[in-house]
Formats: C-alpha cells, sequence, structure tokens
C-alpha cells in the first residue's frame, strides 16, 4: 500500500489543485505510480488536464453513487505511471444529491480505499471546506499536504485545520498526520512574502517543507492551455519548484520506509537469536 495524501486546506485559491496536478505529474515523471483523485466537486482536475465532459470517463461522484465500482472508474492515461480520477461535471440535483451521501463519513473508506492499493502515491484534491468531502478524505488519507499562499489571511486559517486533523487522528483515523506545510504563490522581495514566512516558521517550525512555490505566470497561464505547467513549460519556475517539492516528498516518505525495512530487519534478526 504507498502513501495517500490529501491535499487540504479550509481557504479556497491557495493552489490545492495546482500542487496536486503538478505534483502528481511529477512524481509520476519520476517513476512513482500515481493515482490522482479529485475530491472536489468543482471537478477542477479534469478542467487542469482538459479532460472532456464524456459520460464514458470514470469519475469519484459515479463511485459514490455506486453507479460505478471504483476499480473500472479509474482512467489510464498516456504515462504509464499516471492514472486519475476526477470529480465530474455534476448537475444541480447532483450536488443536492451530493450533499445528501456525503454525510456518510464512511463512504471513502468502503468505495475507495480498497481499490487504490496498486499506487506508489495517491494524491487526493479537496474542496475549500473540513466538511463533506474532505472529512470523508482525512477519514483514509495518511497525511495532509498542506499548501499555504502568502498572505495573512491565508496564515489565519491554518489552526482550524491542524486542529480538525489532530481531532480526527485521536478519534478515527490514527494514521492521519501532517506531511508537510509549504509556501505557494511565494513572491520573493516582497514585504507580505517574508512576514508570511516568518510567522509560519514560527509557528509550524517542525512541519515546514524547504520548497516554497514561487508566483509564476506561467503557471496561470498553463491552464489555459488545458494542461498543468509542468507539462507545458518543464523549465519554468514553478515546474521547477514542484520537481524539487516531488523530490523532498519521495526522500522523506523514502526514510519513513527504510525506518520501517529498518525496524522489520531488527526484528528478524532479534528472533535469530
Ligand atoms: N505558482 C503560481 N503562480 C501563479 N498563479 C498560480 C500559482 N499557483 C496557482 N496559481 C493560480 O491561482 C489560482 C488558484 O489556484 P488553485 O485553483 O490551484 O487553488 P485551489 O486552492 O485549488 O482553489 P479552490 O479552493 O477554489 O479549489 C488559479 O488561477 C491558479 O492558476
Ligand atoms: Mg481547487
Amino acid at each position: 500500500m504507498g502513501k495517500i495524501i490529501a491535499l487540504a486546506m479550509p481557504k479556497g485559491g491557495v493552489a490545492k489543485t495546482t500542487s496536486a496536478v503538478n505534483l502528481s505529474i511529477s512524481l509520476a515523471n519520476k517513476q512513482k505510480r500515481v493515482l490522482l483523485i479529485d475530491a472536489d466537486p468543482a471537478n477542477q482536475c479534469a478542467t487542469a488536464f482538459g479532460l472532456p465532459d464524456d459520460p464514458e470517463i470514470g469519475t469519484l461522484f459515479g463511485v459514490l453513487n455506486y453507479s460505478q465500482s471504483c476499480e473500472e472508474a479509474i482512467n489510464t492515461t498516456e504515462n504509464p505511471y499516471f492514472d486519475i480520477l476526477p470529480f465530474k461535471n455534476i448537475s444541480y440535483e447532483e450536488e443536492l444529491l451530493l450533499t445528501d451521501i456525503s454525510f456518510d463519513n464512511q463512504l471513502f473508506n468502503n468505495l475507495v480505499k480498497p481499490f487504490i492499493g496498486g499506487y506508489d502515491f495517491v494524491l487526493i484534491d479537496c474542496p475549500p471546506t473540513l466538511v463533506g468531502m474532505t472529512a470523508n478524505v482525512l477519514n483514509i488519507a495518511d497525511s495532509v499536504l498542506i499548501p499555504v499562499k502568502s498572505s495573512m489571511f491565508s496564515i489565519s486559517v491554518l489552526p482550524k485545520l491542524i486542529d480538525r486533523i489532530e481531532k480526527i487522528h485521536k478519534n478515527g483515523n490514527p494514521r492521519l498526520h501532517i506531511e508537510g506545510i509549504f509556501l505557494t504563490m511565494h513572491e520573493l522581495n516582497t514585504r507580505a512574502a517574508f512576514e508570511a514566512k516568518k510567522e509560519l516558521y514560527k509557528l509550524f517550525p517542525n512541519d515546514m517543507l524547504t520548497t516554497a512555490i514561487p508566483k509564476n505566470i506561467t503557471a496561470e497561464e498553463a491552464s489555459f492551455l488545458h494542461d498543468p505547467v509542468i507539462i507545458v513549460e518543464p523549465n519554468a519556475k514553478a515546474s521547477i519548484a514542484y520537481n524539487q517539492l516531488a523530490d523532498e516528498l519521495i526522500e522523506k516518505n523514502l526514510s519513513m520506509h527504510q525506518d520501517t525495512f529498518q525496524s522489520f530487519a531488527d526484528t528478524e534478526s532479534l528472533d535469530e537469536l
């Protein structure tokens, strides 16, 4: 079983989706098997990749309303390391249905988790809330990767998210932990960005990742070309930063796996005594 990482932050426009799509491709390019799940009814991972609004395409909504199994809904892509499960472009009536079904916090546990064990990384893009789909995702996730835009408004909602993660960790999903916090749309040489970084390191010294994603107009423009910036312009500043962030994630989880292997090895050698 690989690692299930939720990209969550109860604040809109902080680059959850941009980070989920670019990190997915970067990890896949490094030959990690990646599944990207869009848990946001806004369905913007599909927009980021220019996926057509085609009933033939498997969707998370199809899985959650029992019309498709997760196995048949997951879409392969031309990148052999990258699969995707978009949300679905839902109608008003479907959104009402979703409000009803998402009260069941075990939905993902029952309908999604049993089918995603074959990947190295499962990245799940969450909506900008803590209830509904996000609550469901946090029940099955191993960790939360938290993008924070370099602004005080963005930082001020972090304690609410951290508190939620701690409560879920204590009361239902003991695997859940913070993968890391990273800055997005970071502008070097501005007072606001400097203050944001200082504040974050003061509040969360152990959770900060070293990579910050710079504000980069090419990243914004890429969405009009229907592909993430890392595909459209691999040498753009944001693409280079997302590759660094992917390396940081791999490194972090590799050392975690090595610790696990080491403790297995220790156990075996103890058995031999
Ligand atoms: N590094 C960047 N440089 C410039 N623009 C960026 C960068 N990252 C993201 N953006 C832009 O910021 C906007 C918000 O990004 P995105 O949609 O990824 O945020 P989000 O957190 O997923 O939002 P929501 O909560 O609404 O789902 C988008 O227009 C995106 O193109
Ligand atoms: Mg989003």
